[in-house]
């Protein structure tokens, strides 16, 4: 029965598609005979949009719903694993409605695990894309996110940034962080730092940044100014975190210290002092031997995983 009904609304989809399909061929041939090349351009581009907004959402839910006014959070992964989507609605859920999040990856990941089309997907994903607090974005091929000098260059890229205007505040994060829901303070506590993230060295303002919260408008200014990760530093042996967190020392940003760092997100041993962050990055690798005791202050620590983006 309830397969039957899913073949009724596949097939209802597919002839109001084709009928779409049709009647916009129709539209545009009748166009291109009474209109002039210029006027045909601009009609062009009209359903163009028109068509931006159909695809946004599968109830073509318009991307306006998506707010990015002022907050962002951003995931990148060029792989996909069952714990993604549990992970990310957790996020979702902790960080609360002014922060949408989006998912940044590839065309066939998308396609296949992410899209409202995918027979596959997750039904409370597709709820959350069409409420507009989650988004799917597609990285360009040039970024090869396999390599982790191809991982720096991408999140050092205007490209990137410039995709989350107008946000002010971005919080970048990679599937093997969490932000514990038992935390004391949130991530709205820190907006008043221009980069923070845990901590690398006890006496060094210097943050890691797989999970971390930045000022966008900064890192817009350092490109305004001509300045790249590229040039500066070699890829594949320096973090564009180590970069940027220096960049900012340098024009006097506000960062945090140390141990305000470590209240935000802890990752190396020394940081584990700290025993309620907010968050955590790659303990995985970094602090094994706290992991148990971490998973009794922030159980959902066990959705992360060693992860393979290499940043
Ligand atoms: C978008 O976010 C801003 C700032 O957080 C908030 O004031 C506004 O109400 C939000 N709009 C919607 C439609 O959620
Ligand atoms: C979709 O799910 C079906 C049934 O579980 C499975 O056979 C198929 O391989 C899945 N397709 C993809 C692309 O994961
Ligand atoms: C990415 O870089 C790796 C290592 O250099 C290479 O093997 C791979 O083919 C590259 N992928 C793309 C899409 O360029
Ligand atoms: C800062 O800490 C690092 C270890 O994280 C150490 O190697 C370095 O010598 C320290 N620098 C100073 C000036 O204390
Ligand atoms: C972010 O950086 C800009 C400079 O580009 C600065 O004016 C602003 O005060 C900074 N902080 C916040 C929280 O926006
Ligand atoms: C960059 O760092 C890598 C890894 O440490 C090293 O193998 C490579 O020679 C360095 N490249 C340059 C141009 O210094």
């Amino acid at each position: 029965m309830k397969a039957q009904n899913h073949g009724l609304v596949f097939a209802a989809k597919h002839a109001i598609l084709l009928f779409v399909g049709v009647s916009l061929i129709m539209m545009v041939a009748l166009a291109a005979i009474t209109l002039s090349p210029h006027s045909l351009t601009k009609y062009l581009l009209n359903i163009g949009k028109h068509l931006d907004k159909i695809t946004a959402g599968s109830s073509g839910a318009p991307l306006s719903i998506f707010n990015t006014s002022s907050k962002v959070a951003i995931i990148t992964d060029a792989t996909f694993t069952n714990r993604h989507i549990p992970l990310i609605l957790h996020f979702n859920s902790v960080l609360g409605p002014a922060w949408p999040i989006i998912y940044f990856t590839s065309q066939s990941i998308a396609e296949t695990y992410l899209s409202p089309a995918s027979p596959n997907s997750s039904a409370v994903w597709n709820r959350a894309i069409d409420d507009g607090r989650i988004q799917v974005r597609i990285v360009p091929d040039s970024f090869n996110l396999t390599t982790r000098a191809g991982v720096n260059l991408y999140l050092s890229s205007r490209w990137l940034w410039e995709q989350l205007h107008p946000a002010r505040h971005v919080l970048v994060f990679q599937a093997d962080a969490m932000i514990c829901a038992n935390a004391h303070k949130t991530v709205d506590d820190f907006l008043e730092y221009d980069f923070i993230g845990a901590p690398i060295s006890p006496n060094a303002s210097l943050y890691n940044g797989g999970l971390s919260l930045r000022n966008r408008s900064m890192i817009m200014d350092l490109f305004d100014e001509g300045l790249e990760f590229a040039n500066e530093r070699n890829t594949t042996k320096d973090g564009e975190d180590f970069w940027f967190s220096t960049k900012f020392g340098e024009r006097g940003a506000k960062l945090p210290t140390t141990e305000t760092a470590m209240e935000f997100a802890c990752q190396y041993k020394f940081n584990m002092a700290q025993k309620r962050p907010v968050g955590y990055h790659k303990i995985h690798k970094k602090a094994q031997s706290h992991m148990a005791e971490i998973a009794e202050w922030c159980p959902e620590i066990s959705l992360t995983a060693p992860g393979r983006l290499r940043g």
